[in-house]
């Protein structure tokens, strides 16, 4: 009960309160036992993941509206719906334990219709099939993805965000690959990243205390890569925390300054360095306006944006965001970008990425080079063999459909440019 209490806020919290996932779970999740936890973090995802098809069997359910007072009515029949169609929970256990959540969250008077929904659902579920099949995640979010990657590739790419993702994680030293894949039952993707077969609790895993390791989607390993080989470079990490990529660098061998404007999540950059015993300058502060005292041999923008690329892990994100932001972030990521060129050296190189799947958000492209910048395109070969990510005008991106067989990854776009001497 305490874990579905907890979905249930979740729920509230991220699609009344636009509050991100992470953080409503953090708020609400905390006074549970560690299981429960890793229990209500898989529902809220779940239903999050699946509901444009929870959304429509609780429409075909409802012969009238919800009274206003009781729109959170919702959230506990997403819940029930959610384990009665994609988890193996017990049939009697869905209705019972959705009824007794409905009480509990002061929904006495609609508890005969929570019953009698999932009764339905239950019994028929596959009345529920035509409904199911045509519902559809925001426009805003999938309408553009047919004309950027094609109407198969985008097909391909919605059954695919409706997978849990696997757990990826980055090694600080990736000669130590072969035992850590051995001791945490992982296999070693061709870019080196380690991918475990069956995650757990990412706490009680071997090597995370002693700093060996952190998690970073296979996708996420690679925009720092693209900077080559960096040791003894000055390279600015910009928009850097939580710190993956300033990780990555650092443990590369750079003289890495990472900058970030946000107090908080330098903090959990901070915490990173200290576990992993990596180093790095620190920076809090606004990259457009940051003024150091001399430009880098190559900077890394890893620019705010609206997230896609990480749906997986991230479903709140397609019910948080809108059409307007990306047209925001966009003009956000023009103006940091042409902010920060100026970081770069006469011959040093500026890699662009984000986490996103909006083509609106490929800001930084070869057609459009910063001014005084070259485009570098990036070469076959460069990343472990994964040319499928490599496209004909030598940018990065990966899909959530690519790598089908080893469990997918995260969205990523990234472009290379040489600063003009
Ligand atoms: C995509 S996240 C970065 C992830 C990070 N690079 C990593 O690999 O762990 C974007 C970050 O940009 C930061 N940010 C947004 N606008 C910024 C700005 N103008 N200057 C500095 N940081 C900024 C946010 O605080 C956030 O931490």
């Amino acid at each position: 009960m305490p874990q579905r209490a907890a979905a249930f806020e979740i729920l509230r919290s991220v699609l009344d309160q636009r509050q991100a996932l992470d953080e409503a779970f953090a708020r609400h999740a905390a006074p549970l036992a560690p299981r429960d936890r890793a229990y209500a973090r898989a529902l809220t995802a779940l239903a999050l993941r699946r509901k444009p098809e929870i959304d429509a069997v609780i429409d075909a359910c409802l012969e009238r509206p919800l009274p206003p007072g009781a729109r959170g009515v919702r959230h506990v029949l997403a819940i029930g719906i959610a384990q009665a169609l994609f988890m193996d929970t017990a049939p009697h256990a869905v209705a019972a334990t959705a009824v007794e959540l409905a009480r509990a969250m002061g929904f006495e008077r609609q508890a005969g219709l929570v019953n009698a929904v999932l009764r339905r659902v239950l019994r028929e579920p596959k009345a529920f099939d035509a409904a199911r099949a045509q519902a559809s995640l925001p426009g805003w979010l999938v309408d553009p993805w047919p004309a950027a990657y094609g109407a198969d590739t985008a097909a391909v790419m919605l059954k695919a965000l409706l997978e849990e993702p696997p757990l990826d994680i980055t090694l600080k030293d990736p000669a130590g690959a072969a035992d850590w894949a051995e001791r945490l039952g992982a296999d070693v993707l061709d870019t080196g990243t380690l991918r475990l077969r069956q995650a757990g609790a990412v706490e009680d895993l071997p090597g995370l205390a002693e700093g060996a390791w952190w998690v970073q989607d296979a996708a996420a390993a690679l925009p720092a890569r693209l900077l080559g080989e960096v040791r003894g470079l000055r390279v600015a990490d910009l928009c850097a925390a939580p710190g993956g990529k300033t990780l990555q660098l650092a443990a590369a061998g750079a003289r890495v300054t990472a900058v970030d404007r946000s107090s908080a999540r330098i903090g959990r950059l901070r915490d990173n360095l200290a576990r992993t015993g990596l180093d790095a300058e620190v920076v809090v502060a606004d990259a457009a306006a940051w003024t150091p005292a001399e430009p880098f041999d190559a900077v890394l923008l890893d620019a705010p944006c609206s997230a896609t690329g990480t749906l997986r892990r991230h479903p709140d994100v397609a019910w948080s965001k809108s059409a307007a932001d990306i047209y925001k972030l966009r003009k956000t990521q023009q103006a940091l970008l042409t902010d920060v060129a100026r970081l770069v050296k006469p011959g040093g190189r500026l890699v662009y990425c984000v986490c996103s799947l909006q083509p609106d958000e490929e800001t930084a492209s070869p057609a459009a080079p910063p001014p005084g910048f070259a485009p570098e395109p990036i070469g076959a070969g460069e990343i472990g063999g994964w040319d499928f990510a490599i496209r004909a005008d030598g940018t990065l991106r990966t899909l959530p459909c690519h790598l089908p067989a080893r469990g997918g990854l995260d969205g990523f776009y990234a472009a290379r440019f040489r600063r003009l001497p």
